[in-house]
């Protein structure tokens, strides 16, 4: 077999048809009140169609009255959500996966918008409670018809916190001296479990941290102990990752600056203490690789997250040679927002029908070679040449600059982002699968786009930099954003002044500071704080470490040769900060420069992107996309 993850494995007595399993991965798209619609379902079945083995959902409530409930995730905690977990059960077996539910108790206080520990404050009555609801929550997933439930103890969640060291300060026998006394709450779940409801057709599997990242808590060998406890407690395949709500997210899911697989040697470490199956779990994205760690006896499984949302058919795919046609994930951490920016839910900013499969048209051969030009080799421009080509259209792109990708390309340059170039090359090899002609160093005007008579037109022109309106915005020492990720510009020794501490702004400052300027960036809103999305704040904490300095409340009023004016708010005083270099980065204004001529010339003009609507990645994807799925 071309990958050793398409060979078959047992679980327990549970045969699973390939190695790959989705991991739990919240979803943010239950309904309010916990029950589970279509919308969920299709979800699911999607990425079961996908060719995954087993799929566990994202993390399901066993206790609605704990003082921390995940929003928009299901319930399991009575019989009345079980017609809607029953939906998912029966969409993910109709295509031939098996499905385990996520048993998950935050254990978490909020507290002022901040997540505490719970572990420490239990008492034996409270813990005999907990067991209860765990074992109910599974009961409702039997009676659903699931093949089991996975047990989850990672991510400091409550479970997680008792095996920690760092989290569990206890001095009685669920203290965390020993790895028995550490585990003694989730054995003591497990064993209820396995004794009343396991059999043939019902599993138990569990997903711990194979490492805290703080100093003192799980470490791969207290890990690696702890295995061997639930592994005697009975369950049938342990999954292993790291970090988590309270050591940091970014250990559990990185933001993309670090390599595939970071985490693999987290999964051998307890792959060595145990004898049932082990899934490795953290940025596997590409078939050789993943295919290789287990090989390697690494894992026996593996667990691909944001892989299956960027790529429900990864599986599929790899096994059908169709690795060119692979969307990799990269790392963006966008689908961990619960709320995008308009108000839609987040989906993925490389698969434009993550959380929309329910709506996803079937593609219609209606093309018959009809001319579309577009102009703008960015990701909306581009996610419309592919789908529009898929359907039989006749397309050709204009790009001005020498390369594809537009925005997305500059994006690649600053720290972290490289994994954003797997987008780049996955829309090349598209280009070249679907022989699409693209016109690359070529300005688009209205003579050449006459001369292949369309039958329509797509602005994908994308966006202008906004220009600060204060005196001194002309001087020669202010340089923009683009021009700085597209020459790849230096300055070092100099002070650097960024103007707007958006995600641009973050990101243009981590570049300069780490090619040697003095940088500083002044933002006139306050410090958004903890309300910054997840992919933000790190953005925003690696710069922050790579010391970048920030000026909160602090509005830009002038640019002068060597030094800016700004107000500072809170005081309401005018101050001079010295500036060799200034930097706007205040965000973007659509650009439809060609927009009138064209709709005067040609009959079906259209925009799309951010020549339609200023945004990210995503909404760039989503908008060629529906485009390219809608033209008639
Ligand atoms: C948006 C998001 C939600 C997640 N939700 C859960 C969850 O509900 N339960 C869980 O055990 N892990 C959760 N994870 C962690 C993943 O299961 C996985 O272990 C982690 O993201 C690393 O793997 P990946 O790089 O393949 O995504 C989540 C990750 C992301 C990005
Ligand atoms: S949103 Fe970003 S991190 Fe999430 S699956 Fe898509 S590409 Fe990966």
């Amino acid at each position: 077999m071309k990958y050793k993850f398409l060979e078959s494995i047992n679980i327990g007595p549970l045969t699973l048809r390939n190695r790959i399993i989705r991991p739990a991965v919240a979803e943010y798209i239950a309904n309010p009140d916990g029950s589970i619609g279509d919308q969920y379902m299709e979800y699911y079945r999607n990425i079961a169609r996908g060719g995954v083995a087993l799929i566990t959902p994202g993390i399901a409530v066993v206790d609605e009255t704990a003082p921390y409930v995940a929003s928009n995730q299901p319930y399991l905690t009575d019989k009345k959500y079980i017609p809607g977990m029953k939906k998912v059960v029966d969409a993910i077996h109709g295509e031939g996966a098996k499905i385990t539910f996520q048993l998950w108790h935050s254990g978490h206080y909020l507290i002022d918008g901040a997540l505490a520990p719970m572990v420490n404050d239990l008492t034996k009555q409270d813990i005999e409670r907990l067991k209860q609801k765990y074992l109910t929550a599974a009961k409702n997933c039997k009676e659903a018809g699931a093949d089991g439930v996975e047990y989850h103890i990672a991510h400091t969640y409550l479970p997680s916190q008792f095996m920690s060291t760092y989290f569990n300060r206890r001095t009685d026998e669920y203290g965390s001296n020993t790895p028995e006394n550490a585990m003694r709450f989730s054995v003591e779940c497990i064993n209820m479990i396995r004794n009343e409801l396991c059999d043939d057709n019902f599993i138990i599997t569990a997903k711990i941290n194979g490492s805290d990242f703080v100093e003192g808590g799980t470490t791969p060998q207290w890990a690696a102990r702890c295995a061997r406890l639930l592994e005697k407690a009975g369950v049938a395949m342990i999954t292993v990752n790291a970090g988590g709500a309270l050591s940091g997210y970014d250990y559990m899911s990185d933001n993309g600056k670090r390599p595939e697989g970071w985490k693999v040697d987290l999964a051998a470490t307890v792959k060595k203490a145990v004898t049932v199956p082990v899934a490795a779990s953290g940025s596997l994205r590409h078939p050789e690789y993943v295919s290789k760690i287990i090989e390697q006896d690494k894992c026996d499984l593996a667990a691909l997250g944001r892989a299956t949302i960027a790529e429900p058919e990864w599986v599929n795919k790899a096994a059908q040679s169709r690795e060119d046609e692979m969307r990799y994930c990269i790392s963006c951490l966008y689908c961990f927002t619960k709320v995008a920016e308009d108000g839609s839910e987040p989906g993925c900013s490389v698969n434009p029908f993550a959380k929309c499969e329910f709506i996803k048209p079937e593609p219609v051969a209606d093309g018959h070679d009809r001319k579309v030009v577009i102009i703008g080799a960015g990701p909306s421009g581009l996610e419309a040449a592919i789908t529009l080509a898929e359907r039989g259209f006749n397309i050709s792109i204009f790009e001005q600059k020498p390369y594809l990708g537009g925005l997305i390309k500059l994006a690649t340059v600053p720290p972290n982002k490289t994994k954003i170039n797997w987008a780049i090359d996955y829309y090349e090899k598209q280009i070249q699968r679907l022989d699409i002609d693209l016109k690359l160093s070529t300005r688009a005007t209205i003579e050449k786009i006459e001369k292949l008579n369309p039958y329509a037109v797509i602005l994908a022109a994308g966006s202008n930099e906004i220009v600060p309106l204060v005196e001194g915005a002309g001087l020669d020492n202010v340089i923009s954003v683009r021009d700085l990720l597209e020459q790849k510009l230096r300055f070092d020794g100099k002070k650097v002044a960024v103007i707007g501490a958006g995600l641009t702004g973050i990101e243009a400052a981590h570049y300069l500071r780490n090619s040697n300027s003095d940088v500083y960036v002044v933002e006139k809103k306050p410090d958004p704080g903890a309300t910054r999305s997840l992919a933000d704040q790190l953005s925003f904490q690696d710069a922050l470490a790579g010391g970048v300095k920030f000026y909160f409340q602090t509005f830009l009023h002038k640019i002068n040769k060597n030094s800016i004016t700004v107000l500072d708010l809170a005081s309401n005083k005018k101050i001079t900060l010295p500036a060799d270099i200034v930097m706007p980065a205040l965000g973007i204004r659509s650009n439809v420069e060609l927009y009138d001529a064209l709709k005067n010339k040609f009959e079906n003009v259209y925009k799309i992107g951010d020549s339609d609507c200023p945004g990210k990645l995503p909404q760039a994807v989503r908008s060629g996309s529906n485009l390219g799925y809608a033209l008639k």
